[in-house]
Parts: C-alpha cells; sequence; structure tokens
C-alpha cells in the first residue's frame, strides 16, 4: 500500500487523496522530446489513426469463402489500407488459433512494413492477451490461471511468471500484453473470476504488481519486457446479475477501499497502460466515466501511459448501454471521458472510426488537446518499449523460448498454487494402491488450462500442447499404466451455450471402482469465459454430485481433484471425501504437479485466494461486518464458508506462537513491529503463508471483523522455527471515511495472525 501523508485534524488522522504518489517513471526526457517533435509533425488524420486498434483478422489474407487461409498470412493491400493510408496506431490478437513461430515472422514483418519503408511515421503497438503464458504461440509455456498463481501467495514467482511470460512474448514479436487483470474476485457466478487474483484487495495489489514488475521489468524496459495492461478499470468484475458485461453497483467505500487500491499499486509499479471496464457501474458505462478515467487515474495517480477500450466498447455504448445516441457520440464521450485508443476492432467499422473522430476533432467536440494528449500518451508508451529502436521480431534470439528453465518454472507455479482442503490420512498416495482416475475434468489438458489457452474459449483439444499431460496421463506417467484404471464417469458439453454434464458409462465406473483401492475423482468446470462464460447457477451440477455419491457408495476412499476457476458449491460431497485438492486451473503442467503432490513427492502450500462459499445464497467474504456472523440465535458463528480465505493443508503441520508487538501504544504516524514465531511440528519440510491480519474494534463506520495487512511465504524444515517480522504502517489503520476522506480512528486495533492475537491502542 502506497504511504499516505497524515495530518492530524481534531482527533482523527485525515490523509489527503489529493496528493500525487510517486510512481515509477519509464519516460525519460529524450522520450519526452522525441514525442514531442513527431506529434508536432503529424495531422490530425494521422493522430487519430494512433487512437486506432484493429483485430489481426483485418489483416489477413481469406479465401473466396471469407475463411482465413492457414497458415495465416498478412495481406499487403489491407496493411497499406489500414495501416498506410488509415494510419491505424495498433493491432491485436490472433485470428482463430495458435500462432506458429513462423507465423509470428509472417506477422510482424507484414505489420511493421509500412514503418519500416518510412511510409508511416510511427510503428504499430501489438497486443495480446498472454494472460497465463504465452498462450497464442506455439509451444509457449502455459503457467496457472492468475486464480491459481494467487494461491501461491509468493509474489517472487508472480514476478518470474511474468518474466517468463514477457520474454516468451517479446519471442513472437509482441510488445504488449493485456495483462494482468486486477478485477476483484468477489462475484463467484462471473465466468471471469478465474483470471482474477482472488477477493482480497491486498493480495491481489501484492501479486499484481509483482506481476507488472515481471513484464516491464525491475529497471526498464528491454528486449525481454513488455508494456504491462491493467484490466478492467474499473469494477468489472462485480455485475450483480453473475453474466458478464452487466451492471455493477459499488458504494464508494467499497470503490475507494476494495476495487480501486489494486490499480492504484500498479499504476505506482509504472504499469503502462490500462483497459476499460466494459460494463457499467452505478449507471455509468465504464468508458465514459471521466471522474474514475481522468480524474482519479489520470490527474489524482499521475498515469503516465495511455488507456485502450475493450472490444467494441465505443459502439457498444450506443449499441448496448444505450448513453449515446449515435456512434459518433459514443466515441466523443469515450474519448472526452478518457480513453486513449479505441479497440475499434474489425473492418469496416475502423474506417468509420476514423472518418467520424476526425470530424469530431474538426468541429470542436473532441478538442485538439485531448487528441494530442491521447496520441502523446500512445506515442510515449511505443517509444519506452523500444519500438522504434529494435527489430520487430527477435524470435531466433530468445533460446529460452519453450525451454527446460521455463517448464520448471510453470511446474513449480502449479505447485505452489494447488491447495489441499481436506485430508483424513488417504494422501499422500502410495504408488502400488491401484487408484481408479474418473471424472469429466481428468482426461483432457483444457481443463487444466481453461480459457485463453490456444483458443479465446480454450475448449478445443486439437490445439492442445504437445507433450503435455491431462490428470489421468500424468498419474499413469507417475506410478506407471499398470497401477492405474480409467473410467469416465461423467462428461461435460454445452447444453445450448450453457455447461452440463451426463454421467457416461455407469457399468464401466462400478466394475473400476470395485477394483481399484482409491479413486481420484475429477470434477469441475468447462473452459469458457466472457459472455460465452455465463452460467446460471454457481452450484456444481447433478450429474458430478452423482458421480461423486457414486464413488462413495463403493465404499472406497475418494480423492476429490476440482479444477475450476471459481468456489463451486459441493457441500452435499464434502464430508464423504477423504481428501478434497483445490487445483485451480493450473496450466500444462498442472497434471505433473498434482502427481508430485499426491503421491507426497512434493509438498502442498497453495492456500485459497478466496473465501469458499458453502451455500449459494449465502455469498460472503472473510472481511465482512460483525453483523454477517451474527446469528439467529444470537451468537456471533453465523459465518460458514465451506472453508476461509487463506485456508490451506500440507503434509507438515506449523504451529504459531509468541506472538509479540514492539508497542502497545501508537501515536500519529507510528508504526508497530510485530514478530512471531512459526515451527515445523511435522517430520517433513514445508511452505507456510503467515498471514497477518488487523482488526479495528469500533470505529465511525462499521469495520471488517478483519482485513489482511501483510503476508509472507517461509519454507520451514521439518522441526525447525522461523521467527517472522511485519511491520504495521500508519496506513494499514485507516479507512474510507463518512466524508469521503481516508482517516484512522484513535482506539484498539487487534493483530492476528493464525489463532493468535495481540492489541493496541492508537492514541
Ligand atoms: C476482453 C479483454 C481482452 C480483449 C482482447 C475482450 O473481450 O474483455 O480482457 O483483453 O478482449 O482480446
Amino acid at each position: 500500500m502506497n504511504a499516505r501523508i497524515i495530518a492530524f485534524v481534531t482527533g482523527l488522522f485525515v490523509s489527503s487523496t489529493l496528493l500525487a504518489q510517486t510512481n515509477k517513471s519509464l519516460s525519460t526526457p529524450k522520450i519526452e522530446a522525441q514525442v514531442e517533435a513527431d506529434l508536432a509533425k503529424m495531422s490530425i488524420a494521422e493522430k487519430v489513426g494512433q487512437t486506432c486498434q484493429i483485430t489481426l483478422d483485418v489483416l489477413l489474407k481469406k479465401d473466396d469463402d471469407g475463411k482465413l487461409i492457414e497458415p495465416v498470412e498478412i495481406d499487403p493491400e489491407k496493411v497499406q489500407e489500414a495501416i498506410v493510408k488509415y494510419g491505424v496506431g495498433s493491432v491485436l490478437n490472433v485470428g482463430w488459433k495458435t500462432l506458429s513461430m513462423e507465423e509470428w515472422n509472417g506477422v510482424m514483418e507484414g505489420v511493421h512494413a509500412p514503418f519500416q519503408d518510412k511510409e508511416s511515421k510511427s510503428p504499430v503497438l501489438y497486443g495480446i492477451d498472454a494472460i497465463h503464458g504465452v498462450n497464442y504461440t506455439i509451444g509457449g509455456t502455459l503457467f496457472p490461471q492468475e486464480i491459481g498463481l494467487a494461491a501461491t501467495w509468493n509474489p517472487g514467482l508472480a514476478m518470474q511468471f511474468g518474466q517468463a511470460t514477457a520474454y516468451e512474448t517479446r519471442a513472437s514479436g509482441i510488445h504488449w500484453n493485456f495483462s494482468p487483470v486486477l478485477d476483484l474476485g468477489r462475484q463467484p457466478l462471473w465466468s471471469r473470476n478465474f483470471e482474477t487474483l482472488g477477493e482480497d484487495p491486498f493480495l491481489v495489489s501484492e501479486m499484481g504488481k509483482a506481476i507488472v514488475c515481471g513484464y516491464q521489468g525491475d529497471g526498464g524496459i528491454n528486449s525481454e519486457h513488455v508494456a504491462a495492461c491493467m484490466k478492467h478499470f474499473v469494477g468489472y468484475s462485480n455485475p450483480s446479475t453473475g453474466r458478464d458485461r452487466t451492471p455493477a453497483w459499488i458504494p464508494e467505500k467499497y470503490m475507494q477501499e476494495l476495487y480501486l487500491p489494486p490499480f492504484k499499486a500498479a499504476v505506482e509499479e509504472g504499469a503502462l497502460t490500462v483497459m476499460i471496464n466494459s460494463g457499467v457501474v452505478n449507471g455509468i458505462p465504464g468508458h465514459e466515466n471521466y471522474e474514475l478515467l481522468t480524474e482519479t487515474l489520470k490527474n489524482e495517480w499521475g498515469f503516465e501511459g495511455f488507456a485502450v477500450s475493450d472490444w467494441e466498447d465505443f459502439i457498444m455504448l450506443h449499441t448496448v448501454h444505450r448513453t449515446a445516441e449515435t456512434l459518433k457520440d459514443g466515441i466523443i464521450n469515450a474519448i472526452n471521458a478518457g480513453v486513449d485508443m479505441s479497440m475499434v476492432p474489425l473492418a469496416p467499422q475502423y474506417q468509420e472510426y476514423c472518418k467520424l473522430m476526425i470530424e469530431a476533432v474538426n468541429e470542436g467536440s473532441i478538442s485538439q488537446e485531448r487528441l494530442d494528449d491521447a496520441v502523446r500518451r500512445i506515442l510515449r508508451v511505443k517509444y519506452i518499449v523500444g519500438l522504434y529502436e529494435k527489430r520487430m521480431n527477435q524470435a531466433k534470439e530468445y533460446d529460452d523460448f519453450g525451454s527446460e528453465a521455463m517448464h520448471q518454472l510453470a511446474l513449480e507455479s502449479a505447485l505452489e498454487s494447488i491447495t489441499l482442503l481436506e485430508n483424513d490420512g488417504v494422501l499422500p498416495l502410495k504408488k502400488e494402491q491401484k487408484v481408479l482416475i474418473t471424472g469429466p475434468t481428468s482426461n483432457n489438458l483444457i481443463y487444466l488450462n481453461g480459457a485463453w489457452t490456444h483458443t479465446w474459449q480454450g475448449d478445443n483439444p486439437n490445439f492442445n500442447t504437445e507433450g503435455r499431460l491431462s490428470v489421468r496421463e500424468a498419474i499413469e506417467t507417475h506410478v506407471g499404466k499398470e497401477n492405474v484404471l480409467f473410467s469416465q464417469g461423467a462428461e461435460l458439453y454445452l447444453d445450448e451455450g450453457f455447461e452440463a454434464s451426463k454421467l457416461s458409462g455407469r457399468d464401466d465406473f462400478l466394475s473400476k471402482s470395485a477394483q481399484s483401492d482409491v479413486i481420484i475423482l475429477c470434477l469441475g468446470e468447462f473452459p469458457s469465459t466472457e459472455k460465452p462464460g455465463d452460467i446460471r447457477s454457481l452450484n456444481l451440477d447433478a450429474a458430478q454430485l452423482e458421480l461423486a455419491q457414486m464413488a462413495y457408495a463403493s465404499g472406497k476412499p475418494v480423492v476429490l481433484v476440482l479444477l475450476e476457476g471459481r468456489p463451486r458449491i459441493i457441500r452435499e460431497i464434502v464430508e464423504d471425501a477423504s481428501g478434497i485438492v483445490q487445483a485451480y486451473l493450473p496450466g500444462d503442467f498442472g497434471g505433473e504437479a498434482l502427481a508430485q503432490l499426491l503421491y507426497g513427492e512434493e509438498n502442498f502450500s497453495g492456500k485459497l485466494p478466496y473465501t469458499y462459499h458453502k451455500y449459494d445464497g449465502q455469498i460472503e467474504f472473510y472481511d465482512h461486518a460483525r453483523s454477517v456472523a451474527r446469528h439467529k440465535a444470537n451468537h456471533f458463528d453465523a459465518f460458514d464458508p465451506q472453508w476461509e480465505f487463506g485456508y490451506g493443508l500440507s503434509y507438515t503441520t506449523f504451529e504459531y506462537s509468541n506472538l509479540t508487538l514492539d508497542k502497545t501504544t501508537i501515536g500519529e504516524g507510528d508504526s508497530v513491529v510485530v514478530t512471531v514465531d512459526v515451527t515445523n511440528t511435522g517430520d517433513r519440510e514445508g511452505k507456510e503463508v503467515v498471514q497477518l491480519y488487523i482488526s479495528d474494534h469500533f470505529a465511525s463506520m462499521t469495520p471488517a471483523v478483519k482485513s489482511l495487512k501483510a503476508f509472507e511465504k517461509v519454507v520451514i524444515g521439518a522441526k525447525d522455527k522461523k521467527s517472522i517480522k511485519f511491520v504495521i504502517a500508519p496506513e494499514d489503520l485507516q479507512f474510507y471515511g463518512k466524508d469521503g476522506k481516508w482517516i484512522s480512528e484513535p482506539g484498539t486495533f487487534s493483530v492476528r495472525i493464525e489463532t493468535l492475537s495481540a492489541d493496541f491502542e492508537l492514541k
């Protein structure tokens, strides 16, 4: 969290949010001078072109039926039209499939030809959704989706993920990654929950900053880095219907305390671009929110990069959100609100966009200053990422693309993310046990990766990375085929676009379960995202629950493995399980990681980045108000999730002791140093996430029962003890008060670490 300057006013500590924060700046005086010189030479049409982003399909060759030809090839005539005639400044995406390195080479040569031939003044900035690794380049390394990365609670690993992904993105010739998602995961029905870093603003901020730092580098962008893109500013993740791109209602207090902080932290980290929320918050479409885009993000926080719209969103202001009577009004509203680049992204819409925008500038509905500001920001980023100096594609120079070291990092990320939720002693499994692998998500890699994998929805197994293993294949490889039985059990499919499942091969399942010693039952979700991923209920569907009951009826111990991007309700099948493992969407190496964890070669250390809800009618978060925990009978134990935020077991046990504070009374601006001892009481090494929460006992606005303020993941050897130190800064005691200011109030606070707690007084 950024340091806020505190002033003492009549018993309250008031901080000013208007003070400019100190952001890492990646620009230089030289870059600024070059940008100004370029800007001075550009016509209105050229400037407008810079604000226009089109999708690659627009530039590709098609056959007579209008289908993209394979391998994909750039159509030079279309490039002439878009990049030379209209001066389009940015291109995104991949068409409909994952491209080979050769295809990427061809694409990059094609889109950069006009700049290299001096037919256009500014190079094209190419953007891609490499959101869990370079998912659109064949052979790219695929990591866990963000929700799994968050479950590692390991910012160091998140940074390495960022570095690796940036490296492989640059190897593909691309300078801009539409990642990370910094939306808060507080609406589990939302189809993109798996793309978030979970429910807590502090965890999201810490992990998000680390990813941005990995993408952009600690000491500036070089040929192994890309520009990050914070998504999706802001409030997109909390649609009240649960369905994608539907309205959210977010009170200012929640906006300030929960939804904005991860973006603010990433801006401080120097994040170069931001993508805007496609939805509507408090009645205002994200793309028209002047207050958030211009006042908060740009003026108050000092964001120096540019804001890109989401897919077709200028158009949607007219066609969907109905706040713009015409397409032109949509453009005017969005640009004037502070969006700098429009992902138009198709033809002939892009030609229409350029025409209307030029008109709007000429007639003064968009000022020259606003246009210049947008273009200045875009050019600045193009200079920072090195588009003017470097050869556009250096694939051959990236020896580490898809290397063993990259694979090892992806495996490690999966190992640290997967979370053990229940274990009656069945785990670790023994290699000599005959195991039955079953369930709809057990036998295909698509269930480990989810959407944004090789294709948008990630549901086409034909693109699976060669050599990477499903859960079944990984366990067969690990313990030998002779120790593994397989029965599909149930299948997931789409029924009129909605996820459904059905039992499959009941007799086969019954006979194989009878022959097995233990059952690994893989349940979960069909890969999907955005609108196609809308669901109608958080409950795991009937056939999957029935399969679990069939497994229990066999009398064999059952280990549930959940391959899902959010907490699907599984209350009815929890009690009879001998073990439950939350695998999230662990990526291409998830099968191997699961095998190593289930058989005990590796130890579990993942912790839930969200509250695992028990009832679909009771969606509550760990930092609820005390009233949420109030039972009908007036006890305070009614907060009853399946598993709590931050929860996760290990093959060893940890004991916490000696929680001490260096002061029990503090004044304005003072910090508190907290120490705690953590002992590994088991007989094998383990990693533990030490989590520090603060509870404010009384405040002028109802306080949360506790809020996460610090955490650290530590490795502790068997029987070893480690002493962990945290510093609670004054701003950790603040909240967004009634009069719209960040304040802290005198009173008692508790520091809570695991089951220990200690109090201090703020005078
Ligand atoms: C998504 C964005 C994504 C963009 C480009 C949109 O539909 O909402 O997250 O970056 O498409 O693919």
